[in-house]
Formats: structure tokens, sequence, C-alpha cells
């Protein structure tokens, strides 16, 4: 999408972003990341406005972030304990954060922000050089549904109220397996545009990529409570390990 940058969502987001996403499955996500973190010097990638970070920091893990967009960390430093946690300010495909982790993650579908295959791949090759020999990174993405898209185009209402109108509009390329989103709002006030491009991975994909870095797969959950991953999953949680000796 021309114009969208690795900066974009924050600035057209941050504003709204914890009223919109939190607690949503804020709980169950950092009670799993916590569990594996826990004694491990931890990374997030797209650390955001630190929904998952904090609380995690709160109980205890040892968390660092790299994000793209000045404005979500403006979010994460007027928090409780925001100014703590170092971020490494850049684009999560090639930045690097100072020193090895012995736990990387990144959640919420934001690989698929990275919108080409090649960010991707390089992405997963900068977080398996950022870790140690014998540590985890873990990845939560949706799984793709095309089935959605009729002659590769959807429009859906989201929400409505007796004042707002907001509707999720998205024109889908099989090829590049990139969706463009554009979120209308309608108010009595005007419309809010919000446009976000990603582009999808199935999981074999990410699996793939994990490989091409140098990362084993290890385990799949369909959900933060560890429920298996099946064929009905919706979404996926997926660890992968960097070989000890490595
Ligand atoms: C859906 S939010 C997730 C934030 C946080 N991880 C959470 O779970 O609440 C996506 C985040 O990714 C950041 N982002 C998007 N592209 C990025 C990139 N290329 N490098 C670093 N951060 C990026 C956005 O600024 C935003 O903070």
């Amino acid at each position: 999408m021309k114009g969208y940058g690795p900066e974009t969502f924050g600035a057209l987001n941050a504003e709204d972003y914890d009223l919109l996403h939190n607690p949503g499955t804020t709980g169950a996500a950092v009670d799993l990341l916590a569990d594996i973190s826990l004694g491990q010097r931890t990374l997030e990638l797209a650390i955001g406005t630190g929904r998952v970070a904090l609380p995690m920091a709160q109980r205890g893990c040892n968390i660092s972030g790299i994000e793209a967009s000045l404005e979500m960390v403006a979010k994460l430093r007027e928090k409780p304990g925001g100014t703590a946690i170092p971020v490494t300010m850049g684009d999560m495909s090639e930045v690097r954060a100072e020193g090895r982790f012995g736990f990387i993650f990144l959640i919420f579908n934001t690989l698929f922000n990275l919108t080409s295959q090649e960010a991707q791949l390089r992405c997963f090759r900068n977080a398996a050089d950022m870790l140690e020999p014998g540590s985890a990174f873990l990845v939560e993405a949706f799984v793709p549904d095309i089935a959605q898209f009729r002659d590769h185009r959807s429009l859906k209402p989201k929400h409505l109220d007796r004042n707002s109108l907001t509707l999720e509009a998205a024109i889908h390329d099989p090829v590049k397996q990139l969706v463009e989103y554009q979120y209308l709002r309608f108010t009595p006030d005007g419309i809010r545009m919000t446009p976000l491009p990603m582009r999808y991975a199935w999981p074999s994909e990410i699996d793939l990529m994990a490989r091409l870095a140098g990362l084993q797969p290890e385990s799949r959950w369909g959900a933060w409570d560890r429920a298996a991953f099946t064929a009905n999953s919706r979404m996926h949680i997926s660890l992968y390990r960097k070989p000890t000796g490595s």
C-alpha cells in the first residue's frame, strides 16, 4: 500500500489501541509468555504500547522491545513501569537490540504487518541472530481464511450502534498473499479511514521461514491456554527453537 511504512500503524492506531485490544486475550497471553520468559532475557518484537510486556515485567520478566512507532512507545512510556522497559526503535526485520536473548516473541498477527515474504523471512533471520543457542522464538498469527473473499473482495459491517457504523473493506491479492484493508468509521462528525495492509502466510510457510532461519519447529497451540491446534483452529501460537551449538 503506497505511503504505508513500518511507522504508519502506530501513527493511525496508537490513540485507541489499548481501548480496543485490552483486555481481550491479554491475560491468557501473559500467562503463557511469562511462563516461558521467567529467568530468560526476553525481547518482544513490535512491543507497541506494552499491552503484554508491562504485565510480564510486573511478574518479574526481564523484558525489552523493538518497535517502529514513536506514538506506540509514547503510550507505553505513559504507563506505570513504562519507562523501565528498554526499547530499540526501528524495523523489526532489520534492527538489532543489544546482546543475545533467551526468549523472543512476535504476537498479535504482527508478522503479517511485514508485507512481503522477503521481509518476513528477514524478520525470522533477525530474531534467530539475536537468540542464544538453545532458546525459543514464539509467533502468534491467524490462520488465513481466503474463503471470505468473493472475486478477491470483501465488505463486512464490524460494529454498529445508534450513532456509528464501522465497515471493513478488503481487497485480496492471492499471488502476493496480500490483503489491503480499509476500516471506515461513520459517525455524525464524519468518516474516519484506517488503512491496514497485511501479508498473510500459512502455518506451513511460517514453519519453512523458521527452518530457513535455522530454527526448529517445536510446538504449536490453537489458543493461549495451550489447547491443541486443529483443522478448526483460527489462530496459532508456534514455538521454534534455535539448536544448541548453532
Ligand atoms: C497489532 S500491534 C501489536 C503490539 C503489541 N505487540 C501487542 O501485542 O499489543 C502491531 C505493532 O507492530 C508495530 N510494527 C508494525 N510494523 C513494524 C515493523 N516493521 N517493525 C517494528 N514494529 C512494527 C506497530 O507500530 C504496532 O506497535
